[in-house]
């Protein structure tokens, strides 16, 4: 089955963007509450932080778009018991950037995409710090609350803000470090924001002029994906191929440096080499 181009409307009558907007801003309403208060925090691994509010911000997601659209199903990070993204589903990070919102650092934000079939038509990225919503629906555009967004017009990695992030594998972590490396002093400067989806938020709107990572999930991306086409952008996987909410690998910018990445990706042969996860 190929995206229908009619996104169903909620059981109140309201568009799939305006209820994934109202209901990510309503999130970071709620983390910022409980930002640098006391709650329970478990261990998933080294790095990788669950506090109480990934829990209650999932809760709330997850229960407010299934009254919603009670026939969707939902993905959420926390408690991702299906593979199965056939038909609609909702792809949610309740909060991503866990790290950064437990050490107090205001880099965190709300991911909420609606996909087809696995194909993203509805995103949201809400940064509730800054209070700014980066959002897109297919086919209508992509926009940073109410101001158009745009990829950057870099025209090569060399004139490039380049996000990255390392993810929870040490093998992927180490090879992008080593790809930083190998970047560095070739480009204008290297960021690693701790918030895989703000980072490809920020690509759609060309502040970074390119985000890269070798470790991502569907809630991380599927937004992200959206944005960045909506927004005029490049987005594949780190060999240049077509992008999906399954593949683990993102190279996201405007078309230009983009291209001059994969170029220079070429020319560094030991920056294609990806240890299995
Ligand atoms: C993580 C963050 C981190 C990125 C990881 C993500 P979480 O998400 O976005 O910056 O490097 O790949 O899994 O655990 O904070 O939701
Ligand atoms: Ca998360
Ligand atoms: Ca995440």
């Amino acid at each position: 089955m190929t995206a229908p181009t009619i996104i169903p409307t909620s059981v109140s009558g309201r568009s799939a963007i305006d209820v994934a907007r109202q209901c990510a801003r309503e999130a970071g309403r709620r983390a910022r509450a409980r930002f640098r208060q006391p709650q329970e925090i478990s261990v998933k691994g080294r790095g990788n932080l669950l506090s109480q509010t990934d829990l209650e911000l999932e809760t709330y997601l997850t229960q407010t778009l299934l009254e919603e659209f009670p026939d969707h199903k939902v993905l959420s990070e926390e408690s991702a018991s299906t593979t199965d993204t056939s038909g609609w589903v909702w792809v949610v990070d309740p909060l991503d950037g866990t790290r950064n919102f437990v050490s107090g650092i205001p880099f965190f934000c709300i991911n909420v995409a609606l996909c087809c079939d696995g194909e993203p038509v509805v995103g949201v990225t809400h940064d509730p710090n800054q209070d700014e919503s980066f959002w897109a629906e297919r086919g209508a555009g992509a926009w940073v609350n109410d101001q158009p967004a745009r990829v950057s017009e870099a025209p090569s990695v060399q004139q490039s803000v380049v996000g990255i992030d390392l993810g929870y594998d040490d093998g992927r972590g180490t090879a992008i470090l080593g790809l930083a490396h190998e970047l560095f002093p070739g480009v204008q400067s290297i960021r690693i924001p701790g918030s895989a989806a703000l980072g490809l938020a920020y690509a759609a709107c060309g502040r970074y002029d390119l985000f890269v990572h070798h470790y991502l999930f569907p809630w991380d991306i599927a937004a992200g994906i959206l944005l960045a086409r909506e927004a005029g952008g490049t987005i594949t996987d780190h060999l240049g191929g077509p992008v999906t909410i399954a593949g683990r690998t993102v190279i996201a910018g405007g078309a230009a440096a983009h291209a001059d990445f994969l170029r220079w990706q070429h020319a560094h042969a030991g920056a294609l080499d990806l240890p299995p996860e």
